[in-house]
């Protein structure tokens, strides 16, 4: 019924009115630079020049906005989008930060109560999950993704559109999702943003698409093109990414919006003569929308008028932007997302501040706990919370904050303060900034820690470190923040550190010397809570790496799912001739799905089903998980499969399931995974989708590097 009702409207439109809806404008605020607009963006939108805007929030503004579009002659209504990435008036945890969660209801959730609010105050459509894998944690924008696994990036992803989207488009508490960026953007060269992609189809199918084809197949109702070159052709023009891949392949009936002036920086690439041809490229292409670059609003009347883009072309791309504004009941309803009561209600709600607690608990990864001194005893008398971001709360909130109330944050030092209510002293000493510490903040904050019975230090980034064009040459921990713990831990006191920040930090002088890190990334609005709920063993810490962080910078691209090489290095004393390096070890620092926990997990009794399949038969993995500790707790089961001898290399290890288990002291239970034809397929040399014979090695384990039992199988023809 909903095309029916697309073709009858389409034929009632004028060219000039079918090209307003492939062109997107932004409201006053900037999320690019700032372009010139051709006209004064009211009298676009009354002249039914703007199918939607991004950057205008609130019922107010969304009612008022939508009420010029109103006034057009075909009454068609705006779609509002904006940048929804970790919660709209709560924040949640950055989204790297809630990919080491491994928890896909927690994610999902998360996604859902960000839509409530977002939808409840106008929104539409979220320019959100970021899906692209990333292993360069140069690039800020690592912050936005689910890291460097194509397996649990594809879960997350799922996982988030499935929760933007709710039951069914169209109700209040959902907004669209957008995959973004198509594609592999994140594999930017040197890490350094916006730059172009050089990769091997191989590798694009293998690594960076499967994400975004789980995100399709959970419905993404649109996708955005990414700023950079792929092998030479601009992801906005590039027809064998839109045309052949997206909408041919995998059959995508949603549509595709470029990134802010995408279209328009073909020509800065030296891809396009000028805007018109850059117009004419993207539209061919298959880019719907052109978000704020005016190319299309400019350039396809005349170029429809030359013959050189059917109408056929436009009138495609505009039916896939009516069909999802009938979806969301716009047509019936413009203003059905302006409601101002509903508005109050949903952003007051506590309901949305719970559940950012509880995953940002889950998110934080206890990297290291010597002597078990981690969770701490409450009789402590005294307990000095020192560092820089000790009471930051802006910076808690990170990149893309849209809508948050910053002053709503908890800092470390008021969740800490809050937890114990008084029984204890906290003192605290901010020890410079994250730049820099002179002597004499570092000697201020010696002498807090000495009368203290134990420190608790909060390093890392400022928010303005990582995200959009925060690319970092060097991912030291910035300034001296690591001669200050020094400085405090040469006290005898013993230091907790807390490691806050969008991406993976070097910070060896620390995972040496300290007896206790936390990894506690961005987490957003109850972050002081969240690591407090931690530090006092309110929460058994459950998270795991979603990326591997490296020893030292040149290490990187670093990622566990390597191949193997002809001379492999096993840590023999010699590394002549092997694959090594002189001056570093080959490992990261602390490895994909790495995370400690305040008990302990044992793996036992693996088993397999068969040892012996055949094509198209699956295969029952089983083992018994215990926790053989202390406390209750949960744990990340890992799963990793090697296929031995391929015709193309495969890697060592490719995760291909995981669960995360909750378990009480002493309690033991079987966990089955099952693995079918899908999971031991891989793209072959001519980008089959195949599964081959021989032996697959099944390795289970509580992190990439820590392989706890493993076993293997025949596949037989
Ligand atoms: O959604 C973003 C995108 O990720 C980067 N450029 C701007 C867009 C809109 O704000």
């Amino acid at each position: 019924a909903i095309t029916q009702k697309v073709d009858l409207l389409l034929n009632r439109m004028t060219l000039e009115e079918k090209i307003g809806q492939l062109n997107q404008y932004s409201g006053k605020a900037l999320t690019g630079p700032a372009t010139a607009k051709s006209n004064d963006l009211q009298t676009e939108i009354r002249n039914g020049w703007v199918g939607s805007v991004l950057n205008v929030k609130g019922t107010k503004n969304t009612r008022e906005v939508q009420s010029i579009a109103m006034q057009s002659r075909l009454k068609i209504p705006l779609l509002f989008s904006l940048d929804v990435i970790h919660g709209y008036y709560t924040t949640f945890p950055i989204p790297l930060a809630e990919a080491a969660s491994w928890d896909m209801e927690a994610i999902k959730l998360s996604a859902h109560l960000a839509a409530r609010e977002a939808a409840a105050s106008g929104i539409h459509w979220t320019f959100a999950p970021m899906v692209d894998i990333a292993r360069d944690p140069r690039w800020g924008r690592i912050m936005e993704g689910a890291g460097e696994d194509p397996y649990l990036g594809s879960c997350i992803a799922e996982a988030r559109v499935r929760g933007f989207q709710g039951k069914v488009l169209g109700d209040t508490d959902a907004v669209m999702a957008t995959a973004k960026h198509f594609a592999a953007y994140g594999a930017a060269t040197a890490g350094r943003d916006y730059s172009g992609v050089e990769m091997s189809d191989h590798e694009l199918w293998q690594t960076y698409l499967p994400p975004f084809r789980a995100a399709a197949k959970a419905g993404a109702a649109t996708f955005m093109n990414s700023f950079n070159t792929l092998n030479g052709i601009p992801a906005t023009g590039n027809s064998y990414l839109l045309r052949n891949i997206l909408k041919g392949k995998w059959h995508y009936t949603g549509f595709v919006v470029s990134d802010w002036n995408s279209i328009g920086e073909m020509v800065t690439w030296g891809y396009a003569n000028d805007v018109k041809d850059a117009a004419l490229k993207a539209i061919t292409a298959g880019c719907d929308i052109d978000m704020e670059g005016g190319a299309y609003r400019k350039n396809l009347i005349s170029l429809v008028k030359e013959g050189k883009v059917p109408v056929a072309l436009i009138n495609e791309a505009v039916k896939r932007i009516l069909y999802q504004k009938y979806q969301l009941g716009l047509f019936d309803d413009p203003y059905k997302f302006c409601d101002e009561k509903r508005e109050s209600l949903v952003l007051n709600d506590k309901k949305s501040r719970l559940a950012a607690r509880s995953v940002a608990e889950k998110s934080i990864v206890l990297l290291k706990n010597d002597g078990a001194i981690l969770p701490l005893n409450t009789n402590l008398k005294t307990i000095a919370v020192i560092g820089p971001l000790a009471k930051a709360k802006r910076d808690m909130a990170a990149a893309w904050n849209v809508n948050q109330d910053t002053t709503a944050v908890v800092s470390l030092y008021d969740g800490i303060s809050l937890a114990i209510r008084g029984r204890q002293t906290v003192l605290y000493a901010k020890g410079g900034s994250v730049m820099h510490s002179s002597q004499q903040d570092i000697a201020e904050a010696v002498s807090i820690a000495s009368q203290a019975d134990i420190v608790v230090m909060a390093l890392g980034e400022s928010f303005d470190m990582s995200g959009e064009s925060k690319s970092r040459a060097d991912i030291a921990l910035p300034g001296n923040q690591e001669d200050l713990f020094e400085a405090v831990a040469a006290t005898g006191k013993p230091v907790i550190v807390t490691i806050m920040g969008g991406r993976p930090l070097i910070f060896n002088r620390i995972a040496n010397k300290a007896q206790s890190i936390l990894y506690t990334w961005w987490l957003g609005s109850e972050a002081g809570n969240a690591i407090a709920d931690v530090i006092f063993g309110k929460y058994n810490p459950s998270g795991k790496l979603p990326v591997s962080f490296p020893r030292s910078m040149g290490q990187i691209p670093i990622f566990y799912s390597q191949t193997n090489t002809g001379r492999p290095y096993n840590n023999e004393p010699e590394k002549l001739y092997l694959s090594s390096y002189i001056d570093e070890q080959n490992s990261p620092r602390y490895a994909f799905g790495y995370g400690l926990s305040y008990t302990t997990f044992g793996y036992s009794e693996l088993k397999l089903d068969k040892n012996i399949i055949f094509a198209n038969d699956s295969v029952t993995i089983s083992f018994s998980l215990t926790n053989t500790g202390r406390y209750a707790g949960e744990e990340v089961a890992q799963l990793y499969l090697r296929d031995e001898v391929a015709s193309v290399v495969r890697p060592l290890k490719e995760l291909k399931k995981f669960i995360k288990v909750q378990l009480q002291p002493g309690e033991s239970r079987i966990v089955h995974f099952v693995l079918g034809n899908d999971d031991l397929s891989f793209y072959d040399a001519k980008l089959n989708w195949i599964v081959e014979p021989g032996v697959f090695r099944i390795m289970i384990g509580s992190a990439s590097d820590d392989i706890r039992a493993s076993t293997a199988f025949t596949l037989k023809k």
